[in-house]
């Protein structure tokens, strides 16, 4: 079986990983004399700062690209065209069984139409999440992924329940989140070889971590403002460090916020392993970012999400996660507020990955579902 891997950003290099994983862990099982499940991983170049792409590719010891295609930055029309024609000649040439994509980048767009047109069948990893806020960019691409796919691996049940309601079921897999495999595969790792804390001089508990990088909180001056003035807030009484998106840098020196931004700790994006170091030791995360919201919760640490809605409802449902949109008061009153809350029933058994690839080699089975 030959399995065409689409990533192109940041959140897709730590899933794919754990894909890559489980089917290394397949090949050394199986049979000398089994056919190897081959993967070849095609980066679009969404993402191309070494912080943003290559230090992924190596911590992670993920597999080399294939190829990759370069296309960088630009309007989501040029790169997504530029990202279709690319896919559409590997596609093509390499004549993958499946096609997997992750996510709801529009490299997730342009990998699962490429794949669907040519009738290559689509495997969409995260697949059910909705924001049902069809101006996010991410809302698109995810729906459109979704309803091209022939497996959609869901990391919760809402997830699976928004995929039944658009009238998706056949292909649906409860299997849990490739994004909890990874948490558990890394966490320790962190613990063990990350001097993030030294290096920024904080200590364990006596700060607070912040990310923000979305279209609708970065290309909005008066949202942007409103969140760095709430963080500004949080930390009169804790350091906020800020590990910064080229996204957001580019956007507060257009805006003129560089003094706003004066207040917080702004560094530039850590690698994956003092992430989780910075996140396992937050004292509160603050965040825009889908997978870092479920990461405070798999570290056991509130979270304060800065959007208006999200589609990781049982972060919030279970106590953990507090939406704040951009609304400096809310942000810090929610900031103080912040606490544990219950556990969560989603997210699977640290065992996704592997689901993923029993299914993608019989599509047909079902293995022990989890969420
Ligand atoms: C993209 C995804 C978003 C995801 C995020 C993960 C889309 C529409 N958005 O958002 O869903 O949450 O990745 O991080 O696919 N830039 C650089 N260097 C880089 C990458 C980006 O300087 O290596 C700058 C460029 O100015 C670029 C801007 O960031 O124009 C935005 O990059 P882009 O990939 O379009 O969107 P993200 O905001 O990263
Ligand atoms: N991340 C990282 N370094 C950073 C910021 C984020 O390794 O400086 C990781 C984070 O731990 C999570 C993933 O990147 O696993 C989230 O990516 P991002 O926030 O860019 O995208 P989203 O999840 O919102 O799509």
């Amino acid at each position: 079986m030959k399995i065409l891997t689409v990533v192109g950003a940041r959140p897709q290099f730590i899933k794919a990983a754990m894909v890559s994983r489980a089917v290394a862990r397949h090949n050394a099982a199986a049979l000398p004399t089994a056919p190897p499940v081959v993967e070849e991983i095609v980066h679009t170049g969404q993402h191309y700062d070494h912080g943003m792409s290559q230090a992924f590719f190596d911590e992670m010891e993920i597999p080399g690209p294939a190829v990759n295609l370069g296309v960088g930055s630009g309007t989501h029309g040029e790169t997504t065209a530029a990202m279709l024609r690319g896919l559409e000649a590997e596609i093509v040439a390499r004549r993958p069984d499946w096609v997997l994509v992750y996510g709801d980048t529009n490299s997730t767009l342009a990998g699962a139409l490429a794949a669907a047109k040519l009738h290559v069948p689509v495997a969409h990893v995260e697949a059910g999440l909705r924001s049902f806020n069809k101006r996010m960019p991410e809302e698109i691409n995810r729906l459109v992924a979704d309803h091209v796919s022939t497996l959609l691996f869901c990391p919760t049940r809402a997830a699976v329940e928004n995929l039944a309601s658009e009238g998706i079921a056949d292909g649906v897999h409860a299997v849990g989140d490739v994004m909890y495999d990874a948490a558990l595969a890394f966490g320790d790792l962190a613990r063990q070889h990350s001097d993030v804390l030294d290096r920024l001089g904080l200590a364990p508990k006596g700060y607070a971590l912040a990310t923000c990088h979305r279209a609708e909180n970065t290309d909005s001056g008066e949202r942007l403002a409103a969140i760095l003035d709430g963080l500004g807030r949080v930390a009169e009484s804790v350091p906020v460090v800020l590990p910064l998106h080229p996204r957001t840098r580019e956007r507060i020196e257009r805006f003129g916020f560089a003094k706003r931004a004066e207040r917080l700790r702004t560094v530039e994006p850590v690698s994956f392993l003092d992430m989780i170091r910075l996140e396992q030791e937050a004292r509160a995360i603050l965040t825009d970012s889908g997978g870092v919201q479920k990461e405070a919760y798999f570290h056991g640490v509130p979270c304060v999400t800065l959007r208006d809605e999200t589609e990781w409802v049982e972060t919030v449902e279970a106590g953990w996660n507090t939406l704040a949109g951009a609304d400096a008061d809310a942000i810090a009153q929610a900031a103080r507020d912040a606490s544990p809350g219950r556990p969560i029933a989603d997210y699977g058994d640290g065992h996704a990955a592997d689901k993923i690839l029993s299914i993608l080699l019989c599509p047909s089975s079902n293995p022990e579902e989890e969420t």
